[in-house]
């Protein structure tokens, strides 16, 4: 890996063995955009792949000259004010309105390993040797600005990160318009554009589309990264598949409003920018003040989409993931929210912790609904202080016993928001994040706290370690049930409320910041409804996320399958719940519900104490199967075999990561009649060496030895006596139908 300059060409080489980025400062001084994609050999000067030609209309810079324009160059970070018309990735407005800027290279700075990102979540180096960055620094003299652009190549994957700075050194100030964290400009339009979208109980959906001229995009509006869209988006070539071909991933390490934006312009060049959506954003610097933009992260792959993914899927686990649990094993928990919602008491969370112990779980999690007077979704978020009518002993009190039993207690917050009816309301109704002297929207009765100032979030954080010190809480949920209305900092002037909605995200992470430093013994889960913040700002704090409030197995394969597209199974809350399932009224088997929940974080989320005898034994069962394989399942690598979204089937598996064990999931969701032979081609396994195949469960068959080769090339049949006649094989399983098999190397 290096970072090569080229004095004479005035280019920048960042490459590893996979990967080549190639920058080039281009006549009048604006750093242009040579090269993204497979490694390059390193040669003096790639000038020859920047085009230039005449073109009517185009503006151009230099008097008597048609040819250079910024209309038709690729450039590394695009501004209005120097010839380029179409969308710029940053806007700044002088004090005297004018929007015009020239940002020039002034000097560049180029060091081993990655800095941090003051208040922000960032991807990380545990050695300087991991990684390189590239400084570059531009600056509008008439702006008296510099803008830093930072570039981090990774010695041992194919990732490079993105981030912007702004420094303000005029004394009127400047106004950050807008400040995208990164740009991309490809040469070429001839890509397919890969997004996640949904709604609650309906995350992370894989909707794909053929790129076209003007702009496509997927952003939130909404406070957080939302369940609608997710800060990630792939581009692919029309031939690439899962496992070949190019495909370029885009993320954004941010948990709030974000843009992801592709603009293709008439001349097929394709420009990706992400950052925070400027929708509301108007950042006021003074003299001396900076602009730390997020980190954006781009994946290069040419084994497909799928090889994307893994690419994410480590460096999100283990660079982007802090913290004690990042390499532990997640405790197999229960939660007892889908079991109780808000009816309960001490006794019967006893009971069900009573029972959980018996089956071997690990972790007992107590839901909302335990503190000040809470029995409805409508009052005393922001009460933190346990409702002793339900709880006696508070807390700490039922924490104690629970950890008596020999488990861990877990609890849900809900930091962000209040209700009307609470005393952190009634003290203070100028904290909503609301214009409060008009109407504004409740979302499930309650209100978005205003987390931009710094006295919400020090009461907030006040009462939370409270708790967190008296009672023995090794585990929090914290989720977030509401998205943003209509944003107002009240008691603030004008030029704070440009900055509420960024201010607000930083607040957020400056509590878990602040919790994770004084508790780094818990393990935080995010939650936002289920996924409306499962990004990868969160997955800095909270290395696992609840990935929906939809546990129905069978929607849950899409949703995971989704969410695995930037996302490690790692940090994907997945629970066993009951059958109906509450969402979707849906009945599956016990063994389809755990084979989906295998692949994430495991646990249950039902009400134990009322299942008959043969399911707890079968629950025992698969709470020891999963403490056996969970090593495998939430480090190993993940591949995506058959897609939920184009067929009746699919399947997943996952390999350890020395290659010895694996598991692969098929499902089916409707039964077919004599339907056809069905095989699932395994990958990543060795071909020559011998592998052990034994389904688990239901079937429990034990089907012999067989080379790699074969499991790969010649696949595994998965086809049962729906081909054929129904009839009464025990292989005829009707609708939403599951089979795990265990692979182990001889
Ligand atoms: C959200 C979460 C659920 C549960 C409830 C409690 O919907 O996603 O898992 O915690 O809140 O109110």
């Amino acid at each position: 890996m290096s970072i090569s300059f080229h004095e004479n060409s005035k280019e920048f080489h960042l490459y590893n063995d996979e990967i080549s980025y190639i920058i080039k400062i281009l006549r009048n001084g604006q750093p242009g955009h040579v090269y993204y994609g497979r490694r390059l050999h390193d040669r003096e000067d790639f000038g020859y792949l920047v085009e230039y030609a005449r073109r009517d209309m185009a503006p151009y810079p230099y008097e008597g000259e048609s040819k250079f324009t910024l209309e038709h160059l690729r450039q590394e970070y695009p501004t209005y004010g120097s010839g380029d018309t179409r969308y710029p990735a940053f806007e700044l407005e002088r004090a005297d309105g004018s929007r015009v800027a020239d940002f020039k290279y002034k000097s560049h700075n180029i060091f081993k390993g990655k800095k941090t990102l003051e208040g922000l979540p960032a991807t990380y180096v545990e050695t300087d040797d991991e990684a390189d960055t590239l400084e570059l620094v531009l600056e509008d003299e008439i702006l008296q600005t510099q803008i830093i652009l930072s570039y981090t190549i990774y010695e041992e994957l194919p990732v490079l990160t993105k981030n912007v700075r702004f420094v303000c050194e005029n004394t009127e100030g400047v106004t950050l318009l807008n400040c995208m964290s990164g740009c991309l400009d490809l040469p070429d339009r001839n890509y397919e554009m890969t997004e996640l979208a949904g709604s609650w109980i309906r995350e992370r959906h894989v909707h794909t589309r053929k790129l076209n001229y003007g702009i496509q995009s997927v952003y939130s509006m909404r406070g957080c990264s939302s369940h609608q869209f997710n800060p990630f988006i792939m581009l692919r070539r029309e031939n690439t598949d899962e496992f070949s071909g190019e495909a370029l991933g885009f993320s954004l390490v941010y948990s709030g409003d974000f843009l992801a934006q592709v603009e293709v312009d008439t001349y097929d060049v394709t420009r990706v920018v992400l950052g925070i959506h400027p929708n509301e954003f108007r950042w006021e610097l003074k003299d001396g003040e900076s602009f730390q933009t997020p980190e954006m992260v781009m994946v290069y792959s040419d084994k497909g989409s799928n090889g994307m993914s893994q690419v994410f899927h480590k460096l999100y686990r283990t660079r982007l993931a802090r913290g004690k649990w990042r390499d532990k094993e997640r405790p197999v928990l229960i939660n007892n929210w889908e079991a109780t919602y808000f009816d309960f008491d001490e006794e019967k969370i006893l009971n069900i912790a009573g029972r959980a112990k018996e089956l071997g779980i690990e972790l007992f999690v107590l839901d909302d609904g335990w503190f000040g007077k809470r029995n409805t979704d409508n009052c005393s978020l922001g009460d933190w202080y346990p409702n002793l009518e339900k709880l006696p002993g508070g807390i700490k009190g039922l924490a104690q016993k629970i950890e008596n039993m020999g488990m861990k207690f877990g609890l849900w917050f809900e930091p962000e928001m209040t209700n009307k009816d609470s005393d952190l309301f009634r003290a203070h109704p100028d904290w909503l994040l609301a214009d409060i002297r008009r109407n504004y929207c409740h979302s499930r009765n309650q209100y978005v706290l205003d987390f931009s100032k710094q006295e919400v979030v020090d009461y907030i954080y006040a009462q939370m370690r409270k708790i967190l010190k008296e009672a023995p809480v090794s585990y929090i949920k914290w989720d977030m049930n509401r998205a943003f209305s209509e944003v107002f900092s009240n008691g603030n002037d004008k030029v704070y409320q440009g900055k509420v909605r960024h201010k607000y995200i930083l607040g957020v992470y400056s509590l878990y910041e602040r919790l994770i430093q004084e508790f780094p013994d818990i393990l935080f889960e995010s939650c936002a409804s289920g996924g409306a913040r499962f990004d990868p700002g969160m997955l800095y704090y909270a290395p696992q996320a609840w990935t929906s409030d939809n546990t129905d197995a069978v929607d849950r394969i899409k949703i995971q399958y989704g969410t695995s597209f930037a996302y490690p199974l790692s940090s994907m809350g997945s629970h066993v719940s009951a059958s109906p399932n509450h969402q979707a009224r849906r009945s599956t088997s016990l063994d389809m519900r755990a084979n989906v929940a295998y692949f994430g974080t495991f646990g249950y989320e039902l009400d134990i104490t009322k299942l008959p005898e043969e399911e707890l034994k079968v629950m025992k069962r698969q709470i020891e199967f999963m403490k056996k394989h969970r090593a495998l399942i939430q480090k190993g690598t993940f591949y995506r075999l058959q897609s939920p979204f184009e067929s009746n089937s699919s399947a997943w598996m996952v390999v350890s990561e020395d290659g010895v064990e694996a598991l692969m999931a098929y499902f089916r969701i409707t039964q077919p009649a004599n339907g056809k032979f069905e095989r699932i081609y395994l990958k990543g396994l060795e071909p020559s060496a011998e592998y052990h195949v034994c389904e688990q469960f239901g079937a429990e068959m034990d089907y012999g030895d067989f080379c790699g080769d074969e499991l790969m090339y010649a696949g595994v049949s998965v086809s049962d006596s729906s081909a054929g006649l129904a009839g009464v094989a025990w292989n005829q399983q009707g609708d939403n139908f599951s089979r795990l098999f265990y692979i182990n190397k001889n």
